[in-house]
């Protein structure tokens, strides 16, 4: 026995340290633009010598996306002087009305799938929401969110809770609170968010006074009200919700002219299909950046 628990002992130990890892963003963007830039401001800037530079840079600095001109492209440029990796705190949502076409730039992005995030609403450097009206019990609220590509949002830090709590406002309802990613239903009193992390991982509560209320026992979940606080509710009970949408690559595949080894390709009309498509990414390679462009957006 005792030497079992000698073993586990570290066990736990690293599962438990695990558990309080912070919630690294360990963000992926993709090129979802060629030859456009956002024209959302700008949160940070430098010039990165490649694309995985300015990559790194935009996680560093809690962006959620960037524009990138490669230090190749310098000739498009035409005079002007800028840093050639902007970083920026929202993507691009909706219709994308603010891309504007630029030889010089590409834009990536964290947030590859518009589709489903057309209708949400960006807090800067932390990412997309939706405060769903419809009531719903908090495991229908759960799915709801999944359907859309998100999970109920995490509120596990001082400015997640006040900014999403501005978003809950606005509610037609009387009173104003939304269910949000942190419940205890597993375990008695370890409130976790969606991710798994425990709130006891972080200093920061936003408790309403009194709350969660000892000896309820089925308030194991969370609702977040307008004045900033968060209450332990019966799950049961039918309320608004805040999504928080999954970074995703994009829904369709972006154009990527590289060639194939059409070969190893049996089928007759796939191999021509293949063999046509390499002779488009010849004649890509070999085009100006200009005519690039103007190809890669008459696939888009
Ligand atoms: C990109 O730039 C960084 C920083 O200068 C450098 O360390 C890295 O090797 C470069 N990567 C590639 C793929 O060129
Ligand atoms: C860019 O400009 C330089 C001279 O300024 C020229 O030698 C080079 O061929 C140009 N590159 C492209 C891709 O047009
Ligand atoms: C895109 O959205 C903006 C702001 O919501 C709107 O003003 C503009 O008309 C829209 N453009 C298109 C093409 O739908
Ligand atoms: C976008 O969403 C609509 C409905 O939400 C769906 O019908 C359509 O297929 C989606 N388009 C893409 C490109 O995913
Ligand atoms: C976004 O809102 C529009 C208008 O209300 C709706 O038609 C569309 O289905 C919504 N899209 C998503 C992905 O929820
Ligand atoms: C929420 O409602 C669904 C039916 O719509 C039910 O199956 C589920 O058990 C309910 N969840 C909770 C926590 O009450
Ligand atoms: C592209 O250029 C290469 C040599 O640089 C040439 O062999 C090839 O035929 C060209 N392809 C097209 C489609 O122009």
């Amino acid at each position: 026995m005792q030497s079992a628990l000698f073993f586990l002992y570290p066990l736990l130990c690293i599962h438990a340290l695990h558990r309080c890892l912070p919630e690294k963003k360990n963000l992926k963007f993709y090129k979802t633009r060629s030859c456009y830039k956002s024209t959302i401001p700008i949160m940070s800037w430098k010039n990165a010598n490649n694309v995985s530079d300015c990559m790194k840079f935009a996680a560093e600095k809690n962006g959620l996306a960037f524009n990138f001109s490669p230090n190749e492209l310098k000739n498009y440029t035409q005079g002007r002087w800028f840093r050639n990796c902007q970083v920026l705190g929202c993507p691009e949502i909706r219709n994308s009305s603010t891309l504007v076409f630029d030889a010089a730039f590409d834009y990536y992005t964290a947030f590859g799938d518009f589709n489903s995030t057309q209708n949400s609403t960006c807090i800067k450097s932390v990412g997309l929401f939706s405060v769903i009206e419809t009531k719903m019990n908090y495991t229908d609220a759960i799915y709801f969110c999944q359907n859309l590509g998100a999970d109920l949002a995490n509120v596990l830090s001082e400015f997640r809770t006040n900014t999403l709590s501005a978003l809950i406002k606005p509610l037609k309802n009387w009173y104003k609170a939304a269910y949000v990613g942190l419940e205890d239903m597993d375990v008695e009193g370890a409130f976790r968010t969606p991710m798994g992390t425990l709130m006891e991982c972080s200093g920061f509560r936003a408790w309403a006074v009194g709350h969660p209320r000892p000896g309820r026992k089925k308030e194991d979940c969370v609702i977040l009200d307008a004045d900033k606080t968060w209450r332990a509710i019966n799950c049961r009970i039918k309320r608004p919700f805040i999504c928080e949408f999954y970074p995703t690559p994009p829904a369709l595949p972006v154009v990527e002219f590289a060639t194939k080894d059409c070969d190893k390709i049996k089928n007759k009309k796939k191999k021509r299909q293949c063999l046509n498509n390499n002779e488009l990414v010849q004649l890509y390679m070999n085009s100006s950046r200009m005519d690039q462009c103007a190809l890669v957006n008459d696939f888009d």
